[in-house]
């Protein structure tokens, strides 16, 4: 744990304006400032950060928290490494919490990137064996071509056809069965620990920081499945890691290439592309491009020249442009791959199709312009729609304008049309929008869902009093040994939902302890738990918070809970009565 005084004392050299304002322009908004949320996209700016509480609150996604938690989000952090960040930040020293406080996370993070270590080193030794990596070595060297340098540089490996190498060389360093199931190295079946990886070609993957977090490996011949790589373990989630980036980072390029394949990836890097990664097995997500956005403004995404990849590129672009980074398409002819692009026409080649590659919008006339006979006059309308819907959907007015120009001249029509329908498409998406936020404000306050606190709807009036209570407590802690006339101050059992018992624990727990701020919610809680608290506090704002307000408050939830416990009692009775009968 870090000594609370310690958070104190970071987030206090941390203004959240500042901090904020570096990745957000921010406007003045009364006392508050306005900008446009980084994590999700709009056009209109629903995002505050209030500089009295040190907090922001985004009105259209219901994201908030402190500035801890803006740089867990922002910047794809921990608690611990998000507050070292700060820390660093603001010229604080720390002493190393780190790592206690990450083994209490995942019960053996460290242990398992020692493991993987061994488990590295050990496939690196049977690829350049002379017996047991034979097939290894003939697979990268000959059939994929692959320089010993380069299979030096990206630390790859053979895992010989056994059942148990591995397993029993862990073993012999100290290294448990659990230990090497948790960390996705082996199997258990009624035999007993086996070798998860066998007779297939191992590339490690590395962290940012050089940790070796997890493993792909892929067979030498046609079988299935051609690829395993390491599911989630303490140490690895794929969703937040992607292959080479601790190369690529480095390339001192402002432009990214995201490609599909380890294979891709590695032959850019052998043809003088070091600024390339790829995902991990999976699509990129929302969590990638934020951190990609660290590395580079610009990105060109290279995906297999088939239906999965161009889907695929769909979906990147959408996450990437979100996140403000500049994503271009490279169109390739000829070949599947950038791997076997390269093998077949060289690298100067695949220079040229970077060069060229594509803005979105101009890859989406193209696709769509290819889609529809625009020689036709409906095609040519349902051509038109979709374009406009598109340019719509673009924030900047400016580009827009370049949009309505290029789609005009591609369809052959009056830019004005184009124009008008455009504004047309806007108003409507907006008018959507605001149907489905009011339609999701609805949904919660009347209680047909709510899955950040399921217990709301059982009893939505209590709750939403509940809510009301905890918004109080985060303004004025300090009313937290206020007692009620004739009764005790508030208590756990005042609360019925299990986030509020448990958002209450936590204020008396800091109360008491100290100070609570709303800072320290962000190391127990989860982003959606803590954005809800941060709406019970907003919800609070601008409303009166005196002790009269809150005790009105206390009062009428233990009305409601004893009437709640009455109705239950009698229930009981009757019920009982029934089984006496
Ligand atoms: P591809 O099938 O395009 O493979 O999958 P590749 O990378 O081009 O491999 P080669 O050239 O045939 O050797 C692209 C990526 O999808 C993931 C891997 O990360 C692979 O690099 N993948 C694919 C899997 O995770 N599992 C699979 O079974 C297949
Ligand atoms: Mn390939």
């Amino acid at each position: 744990m870090i000594p609370s005084s310690v958070i104190e004392d970071i987030r206090y050299r941390n203004d959240i304006e500042d901090v904020v304002s570096s990745y957000v322009p921010l406007k003045r908004a009364g006392s508050n400032l306005k900008g446009l949320c980084p994590f999700h996209s709009e056009r209109t700016p629903s995002f505050v950060v209030y500089r009295d509480t040190q907090s922001y609150y985004c009105f259209g996604c219901g994201a908030g928290g402190d500035v801890v938690n803006f740089i867990m989000r922002q910047e794809n952090l921990d608690y611990v490494s998000a507050v070292e960040f700060l820390a660093r930040r603001a010229g604080i020293d720390l002493p190393d919490f780190s790592d206690e406080n990450r083994e209490r996370e995942g019960p053996s993070r460290t242990r398992i990137l020692q493991m993987n270590r061994e488990a590295a080193k050990y496939f690196r030794k049977m690829l350049f064996d002379d017996n047991a990596g034979a097939a290894g070595r003939d697979y990268f060297v000959n059939k994929r071509g692959l320089s010993s340098l380069v299979i030096k540089r990206f630390g790859l490996g053979y895992s010989p056809m056994s059942w148990n190498g591995l397993r029993n060389y862990l073993s012999s360093l100290g290294f448990t069965y659990e230990e090497m199931k948790t960390g996705f190295l082996c199997g258990q079946n009624e035999r007993g620990y086996f070798d998860y990886f066998r007779g297939r070609v191992m590339f490690p993957i590395i962290d940012l920081s050089g940790n070796i977090i997890a493993f792909g490996g892929r067979v030498l011949d046609n079988s299935k499945p051609k690829y395993i790589n390491t599911s989630d373990t303490p140490a690895f989630k794929k969703s937040k890691n992607l292959f080479a980036l601790n190369y690529a980072k480095d390339s001192g390029e402002d432009t990214i290439i995201i490609c599909e394949g380890y294979m891709d990836v590695i032959a850019l890097h052998s043809a003088g592309f070091t600024n390339s990664v790829a995902t991990l097995g999976t699509a990129i997500t929302a969590e990638h491009a934020r951190i990609l956005k660290r590395y580079a403004s610009k990105a060109v995404l290279s995906y297999d020249s088939d239906a999965a990849g161009s889907k695929a590129t769909e979906r990147a672009i959408g996450f990437l442009s979100d996140v403000g980074i500049d994503a271009k398409i490279l169109v390739m002819d000829g070949a599947k791959d950038p791997d076997e692009y390269i093998k077949k026409f060289g690298r100067e080649a695949f220079g040229r199709l970077i060069d060229g590659s594509r803005s979105r919008f101009d890859y989406l006339i193209e696709k769509t312009l290819k889609k529809y006979d625009v020689g036709n006059a409906d095609d040519k309308i349902k051509a038109a729609g979709e374009i406009c819907r598109e340019i719509a959907s673009v924030y900047s007015k400016v580009e827009r304008e370049i949009y309505v120009k290029k789609a005009a001249s591609a369809l052959e029509v009056d830019p004005k049309s184009i124009f008008l329908d455009v504004e047309a498409a806007i108003r409507k998406a907006e008018r959507a929008k605001k149907k489905e936020r009011s339609g999701e404000l609805i949904r919660i306050t009347s209680g047909i869902s709510d899955r950040v606190n399921p217990d709301f709807v059982k009893r939505p009036k209590t709750a939403r009093l509940e809510e009301d209570l905890l918004g109080m407590l985060m303004i004025h802690p300090e009313y937290i040994s206020v007692k009620l006339d004739g009764g005790p101050a508030v208590s756990e059992s005042d609360f019925f939902t299990d986030l509020g018992k448990r958002l209450f624990s936590h204020i008396k727990a800091q109360t008491e302890s100290g100070t609570f701020s709303t800072g320290s919610l962000s190391e127990k809680f989860t982003f959606d738990e803590v954005s809800r608290a941060m709406r019970m506090q907003n919800n609070r704002r601008e409303l009166t918070n005196d002790e009269t307000a809150y005790l009105t408050y206390l009062e009428e939830i233990r009305k409601e809970n004893a009437k709640h416990d009455a109705k239950a009692t009698l229930e009981d009775i009757i019920s009982h009565k029934r089984a006496g009968n």
